[in-house]
């Protein structure tokens, strides 16, 4: 731990807390990283992290998802790709709460229905969401946006009196380190490259220890350089975490599947084909709504 980490982790959380309410992120942000008391733990003894089975979702008569069935496993990395419209995002707010479904079920382990749950029970019961664009808080520095994810209870009270612990700090460092901003800790968010507010996000959900990751097009708008390193971090927490990975980039998600991790191809909210990305790159219906356009 470096001396000026310590001194960061004594700033008055006073001074921040207030740094928080004037920042320009949506004001839900907060209570979504928060943990609350949920109504059992899950139960991940099968091996399966996530089960969602038929699945639909209807706007206005329309099926956005259309008896979509999928099985994530625990430290799995699962790539879902689709052409835009195909439903993935939807799927993401259905696992968050965010959108509930007319039919089927989300089960989370064994034994967790997801669909009795609010959004923030299911932030706390360790299923993190990352959504396409950064939402970091720009005011705040790296540092601080990592110990507020940290922080369980964010009451103005609690703010107040903590102090980090050595775990909690030795835990921002080693986050800090995974993201590639060890050197940028004292830096204000705001003043960091789009990649960089990426990672910083994906190290505050990191802060939470998730059991599942949801990460939609999180090489949008990288650098090449930046998705690279994007996929050895991501390569890096499976088997940690399970992560299920939304993108366009082929180049990306090649990386990701190292040739022999399987690939989800959604299309009209349903699964149109499964397999290594070199098969479903060759099969003549994905080839048609998605590769081929
Ligand atoms: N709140 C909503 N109201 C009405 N229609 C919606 C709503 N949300 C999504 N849709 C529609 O549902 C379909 C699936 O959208 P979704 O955003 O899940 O697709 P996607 O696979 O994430 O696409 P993309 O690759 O472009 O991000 C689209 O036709 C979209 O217009
Ligand atoms: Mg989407």
């Amino acid at each position: 731990m470096t001396p000026d980490l310590l001194e960061a982790g004594a700033v008055k959380r006073q001074q921040y807390q207030a740094k928080v309410e004037a920042s320009n992120s949506s004001g839900g942000r907060a209570a979504a990283f928060g943990r609350v008391l949920t109504p059992g733990l899950p139960d991940f003894a099968h091996g399966v992290a996530l089960y969602l089975d038929e699945v639909t979702v209807s706007f206005d008569g329309f099926k956005a998802l259309n008896s979509l069935s999928l099985t994530i496993n625990l430290g799995e990395l699962r790539c879902i790709i689709g052409p835009n419209g195909a439903g993935k995002t939807t799927m993401m707010d259905v696992i968050t709460g965010k959108t509930r479904p007319d039919k089927g079920s989300v089960t989370y382990g064994q034994n967790i229905d997801l669909l009795r749950l609010r959004e923030n029970e299911i932030a706390g019961i360790g299923i993190g969401r990352k959504f396409q664009k950064p939402t970091v808080f720009e005011q705040l520095t790296v540092f601080e946006n990592l110990e507020l994810a940290q922080q369980a209870d964010r009451s103005p009270r609690a703010s107040l009196w903590s102090r980090l612990s050595g775990a909690q700090l030795d835990q921002i460092a080693e986050i800090l380190t995974l993201i590639h901003l060890l050197g940028a800790a004292q830096i204000q968010a705001g003043l960091l490259s789009h990649g960089q507010k990426q990672w910083l996000e994906i190290g505050m959900l990191l802060m939470q220890s998730p059991t599942l990751l949801l990460l939609d097009e999180p090489v949008a708008g990288m650098t090449d350089e930046e998705t690279e390193r994007t996929a050895e971090l991501f390569l890096s927490l499976e088997g940690k975490h399970s992560l299920v990975v939304v993108e366009h980039d082929m180049a990306f998600v090649d990386q990701l599947t190292q040739g022999c991790k399987q690939v989800t191809v959604l299309h009209e909210g349903s699964v149109l084909a499964e397999g290594l990305l070199s098969e479903v790159q060759a099969n003549e219906r994905v080839v048609e709504v998605y590769l081929g356009r």
